[in-house]
């Protein structure tokens, strides 16, 4: 029987509830398929952070590495641990440490939950941003430095307002080559795997940052034409979000860098319902473990309540099972999903429903427990 090493960190706020009802459906599906997941929980984040004074152990990479994939709920109390410190611990330490370099982030909505747009079919909505995961605006390169520091004093010439400020902030982006072909590589692979158009839109922004965004185009078109049989075009990222609102219907595979991909993935979330509807993997090239993760936060406002939508974690743990190599399962998740919340009999608060977290967990895994045994 094939055995399934996951870590799981349930993280903050209501991490710790969502993943429950992921490893819940885990469960109900390994004793239908044939499979076992043998799970391991690490009780890292903020409240770690609190009492030891770092988010995970120094060793938490080693510990990690040992596992098939890492599910990980939310990480976050803003209120009490600044946010550069706590994300950067544990989400960005993980994906940074395990080159986790593609962000994968399906958009298809599901019929039942919430839609904000007037003119467009819900249903004629279905693309994936690729995000770049490991370089661009998030390598944390740079530094706060007074104007007379060694570091900033040939830009204080380049404009007044330099030389008048106590401090000067540089944010650097850096964009390989190497970083910028692994994706856009994935993002057509994906293309051509998808039934559909196949059609990779690249979200860039040269007119404005004319070094990293040249780079990323230039390898755009160099990857586009070794995928002769896939459509390829460029937007502007700010027109790019434009059209995520007045015409998601018509992308495919949107690949972006760090920074743009993030943005736009809320946007699309908005698409979904909402961030307890958008699931999201990070994804290695299969040496270390991938991390499962949904987009949305750790919600504190409605943490330890029970109420928060488990919806993208359980679309995330079929995300999880595909790159697992059970495919099976993966759809059995994802029907299961679809069938819960297009039958609206059990909605978590965000959905107008007062079902709780586990009411919604336990009619999934029933679902796919049932839809998997039917083959
Ligand atoms: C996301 C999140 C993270 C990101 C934060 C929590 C660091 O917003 O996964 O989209 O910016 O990548
Ligand atoms: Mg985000």
């Amino acid at each position: 029987m094939t055995r399934y090493r996951i870590a799981v960190i349930g993280g903050d706020g209501i991490g710790p509830e969502v993943v429950a009802e992921g490893q819940r459906v885990l469960e109900a599906l390994a004793g239908v398929l044939g499979f076992e997941c043998e799970i391991e929980r690490f009780p890292w984040g903020c409240a770690y952070y609190l009492e030891h004074g770092q988010q995970m152990p120094t060793d938490a990479l080693d510990l990690l590495g040992h596992h098939d994939a890492i599910l990980l709920g939310a990480i976050g109390m803003p209120d009490l641990v600044p946010e550069e410190i706590a994300l950067r611990g544990v989400v960005l330490a993980i994906r940074f440490g395990f080159d986790q370099y593609a962000n994968v982030r399906p958009v298809k909505p599901l019929r039942g939950a919430p839609f904000p747009l007037a003119n467009v079919d819900p249903a004629a909505i279905d693309f994936v941003v690729v995000r770049e995961a490991t370089e661009g605006m998030y390598v944390g390169l740079g530094g706060r430095y007074s104007p007379d520091a060694p570091q900033v004093a040939e830009i204080v010439g380049v404009r007044d307002v330099f030389g008048r400020s106590r401090e000067l902030a540089v944010q650097t982006g850096v964009y390989s080559e190497a970083g910028c072909r692994r994706i856009m590589e994935r993002a057509f692979r994906l293309a051509e795997e998808r039934d559909g158009r196949r059609l990779v839109t690249s979200a860039t922004k040269a007119n404005a940052m004319p070094h990293g965004m040249t780079l990323w185009n230039d390898v755009f078109d160099e990857v586009a034409g070794e995928h002769p049989d896939v459509e390829a075009e460029w937007a502007n990222v700010d027109a790019l979000a434009m059209r995520f609102v007045l015409r998601p219907q018509s992308l495919d595979v949107v690949v972006a860098p760090n920074l743009f991909g993030d943005i736009l993935t809320d946007l699309s979330a908005a698409l979904l319902g909402g961030l307890g509807f958008a699931p999201s993997a990070n994804l290695t090239d299969g040496h270390w473990p991938s991390m499962f993760e949904p987009c949305h936060g750790s919600a504190p406002d409605i943490a330890g309540r029970g109420i928060a939508n488990p919806t993208a974690t359980l679309l995330t743990v079929a995300q999880m099972l595909e790159d697992l190599g059970e495919p099976a399962a993966a759809r059995a998740v994802e029907a299961a999903v679809r069938e819960v919340v297009a039958a609206g009999e059990v909605r978590t608060p965000d959905m107008g429903g007062s079902a709780s977290t586990a009411e919604m967990g336990r009619a999934v895994a029933e679902a796919a427990a049932r839809i998997a045994a039917a083959g």
